[in-house]
């Protein structure tokens, strides 16, 4: 079944995964099997909309000592380039043997689509993982701003394509069971949006500690107030709209917003009680025997 929405973007498939026109192609792809992964490297997998820019920026201030004045310099996406995408017409993964140690990296890819060596062990992951409620809706919305993905003809249709898996990145499910089933691996540190948001400290301390990286209490500090929904949403580096026209890229800026509300629990504003206990019932099935939960409030 392919996915609903707009006909004018298609999905191609790579080994199943649905991918959009500004990913890699097959053969790169294929070539993120064998790339060369550092001891120090630090990537940030999430599925979309999990608060992987949230993660990006949290990285990067803790790289650069929480100093505003050197993270600002550039773009978050500058700063963790994001691993499947072509960047002009080559592979961004390509580009890293050119950037220095440690090299902070974003990525969608699935587990099994990692290159081998992070696999192995080597290099360390961050993933972000998100409650599926939200993370639909969020996508839902980002949707109508991304021009590579499929404008939706309906929440009741985006749902279901996000349920069966009908969405760029394949099912939300099959992404994060694949990582969460590598959660005890020493490289592997597994965390929540919802803990983000609870207690960013101490989610904040966890990263630093899991990429061994000798912070003080004040840069922990710094961290935290640099990283807010507010802060980001104001600051150009880490907002892709601020101080730009209405389009950037593949984003149309008149159709929605990266940072749109940053809350848990705004599900409720779309779910029916009915797609509520479909929803609920689903995901049960499929996450209950694995001990992976979420918060939804
Ligand atoms: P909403 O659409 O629910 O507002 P990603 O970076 O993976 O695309 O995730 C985007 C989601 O993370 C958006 O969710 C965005 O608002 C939220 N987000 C980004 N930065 C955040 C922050 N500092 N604090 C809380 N949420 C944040």
């Amino acid at each position: 079944m392919a996915a609903s929405g707009d006909d004018r973007v298609e999905y191609r498939r790579y080994k199943g995964i649905p991918m959009a026109a500004d990913d890699v192609s097959a053969e790169d792809m294929d070539a993120i099997q064998d790339f060369v992964v550092r001891d120090d490297d630090v990537f940030i997998v999430t599925y979309p909309k999990s608060g992987t820019a949230w993660m990006q920026r949290i990285v990067s201030l803790l790289h650069f000592g929480g100093d505003v004045s050197k993270t600002d310099r550039k773009k978050i996406d500058e700063l963790v380039p994001y691993f499947e995408q072509k960047d002009g017409d080559s592979a961004t993964f390509r580009e890293l043997s050119e950037v220095p140690s440690p090299r902070l990296i974003k990525s969608h890819l699935h587990f099994f689509l990692a290159p081998l060596q992070l696999k192995q062990g080597k290099g360390k992951v961050i993933y972000v993982a998100r409650n599926p409620k939200d993370l639909a809706v969020s996508y839902y919305h980002f949707h109508f701003m991304c021009s590579t993905l499929k404008t939706p003809t309906s929440w009741e249709q985006f749902l279901k394509d996000f349920v069966s898996g009908e969405v760029y990145d394949e099912a939300w499910h099959n992404h994060v069971l694949g990582w969460w089933e590598q959660k005890d691996n020493p490289n592997v540190l597994f965390l929540k949006y919802e803990d983000l948001q609870k207690n960013t400290r101490k989610e904040v301390e966890k990263v630093a500690e899991f990429l061994q990286w000798p912070v003080t209490p004040e840069v922990i500090d710094k961290v935290v107030e640099q990283s807010t929904f507010q802060k980001m949403a104001t600051n150009p580096a880490t907002n892709k709209v601020a101080g730009k026209g209405a389009k950037s890229g593949v984003f149309d800026f008149s159709k929605g917003t990266y940072f749109r509300k940053g809350v848990v629990g705004d599900w409720k504003s779309h779910f029916s009680d009915e797609q509520s206990q479909w929803f609920d019932t689903f995901y049960q099935e499929k996450l209950g025997p694995t001990g992976l939960h979420f918060d939804f409030e």
